[in-house]
């Protein structure tokens, strides 16, 4: 098979959805030109039988002119349904093959280089993670970060390098080495993903494009408990919002955040989890509270939450 470059791709892509978009409204062009065309021939038509059948009343001979109508009007009939089917499945395979290259198109866009930003961040040093006064922060996977006697998260780069020799070095292992590195350590860190290349052939710039790319892939860890505030519409109208706004406050999540400060929780936004009798729900781990209020919502999470020191 012949390798594309990327624009190739792209150009021959584009021209399959051009062509296909032209025969598609070509198709219905043709499609709503005959249903006018024919409405207009069936009102000439009826009249026309309509005065041979009176012709016949007064003149037998008529019968064979009648006869005669009658068919060709069958054949034109015939011929057009004929028409009409051969375009309609003409659309549909034009129709299909749009969709296809649409989505090869979109799917070629999440190799798009990322920003400057994006690349420059992943290039550089990695930041200090911040320290936690006293205790410490555990990470949900078995193979997450340590935390040393600092308090500072220590990654343990092996997996990294374990990973890349099963995975391989070219290109094409980006996603599943980041989906790899996203299991083990909950998120992908800075210092995993520059390993990653310095080990492989993938630039910074096309992991910084795939993990932009799947919603799935966290730039920062999880906290210590994930809590999932269910929005599906039994809870959205029993007051799913005003239950995370308050959550978020009481936990004081920055904005643009999704994890608390201290790392102990983050909390989620869900679609259904699928016990609307008790809206509205939330998850904190795997236990499910229902009925909520702002209030108890929040008084869930201080039963889970450690004693805060006087
Ligand atoms: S909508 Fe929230 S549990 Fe179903």
């Amino acid at each position: 098979m012949i390798a594309m470059t990327g624009s190739t791709q792209r150009n021959v892509g584009l021209a399959i959805a051009g062509g296909a978009a032209i025969v598609v409204l070509a198709c219905i062009a043709v499609l709503a030109a005959d249903m006018i065309a024919a409405r207009r021939q069936a009102s000439l038509d009826d009249q026309r039988l309509e005065d041979l059948v009176e012709l016949v009343k007064t003149d037998a001979a008529a019968a064979a002119e009648l006869d005669a109508e009658h068919q060709r009007q069958t054949d034109k009939s015939v011929q057009r349904e004929l028409r009409k089917t051969r375009v309609t499945w003409t659309l549909i395979l034009a129709a299909v093959l749009f969709l296809a290259s649409a989505k090869w198109l979109v799917s070629l866009r999440a190799q798009r280089p990322p920003t400057l930003n994006t690349s420059v961040a992943l290039r550089a040093p990695p930041p200090t993670r911040p320290r936690k006064a006293g205790g410490d922060v555990r990470s949900h996977s078995a193979g997450g970060p340590r935390v040393s006697e600092l308090g500072e998260q220590e990654i343990d780069l092996s997996f990294v390098d374990a990973i890349v020799a099963k995975e391989g070095c070219d290109g094409e292992a980006a996603v599943p080495i980041l989906q790899a590195i996203q299991a083990h350590y909950g998120y992908l860190p800075d210092e995993a993903l520059q390993r990653v290349c310095e080990l492989t052939e993938i630039e910074p710039s096309q992991i910084a494009g795939v993990s932009a790319f799947y919603a799935r892939f966290r730039r920062s860890p999880v906290g210590e408990h994930v809590v999932k505030v269910c929005h599906g519409t039994a809870c959205h109208v029993t007051g799913a919002r005003q239950i995370t706004e308050e959550i978020r406050r009481h936990l004081r999540i920055a904005p643009e955040e999704d994890t608390d400060p201290e790392r102990l929780f983050t909390v989620d936004r869900v679609a259904c989890l699928g016990c609307c009798s008790l809206a509205p729900v939330m998850m904190i781990d795997e236990e499910t509270v229902g009925r909520l209020t702002p209030g108890s919502a929040c008084a869930a999470l201080d039963v889970v939450r450690p004693e805060q020191p006087a």
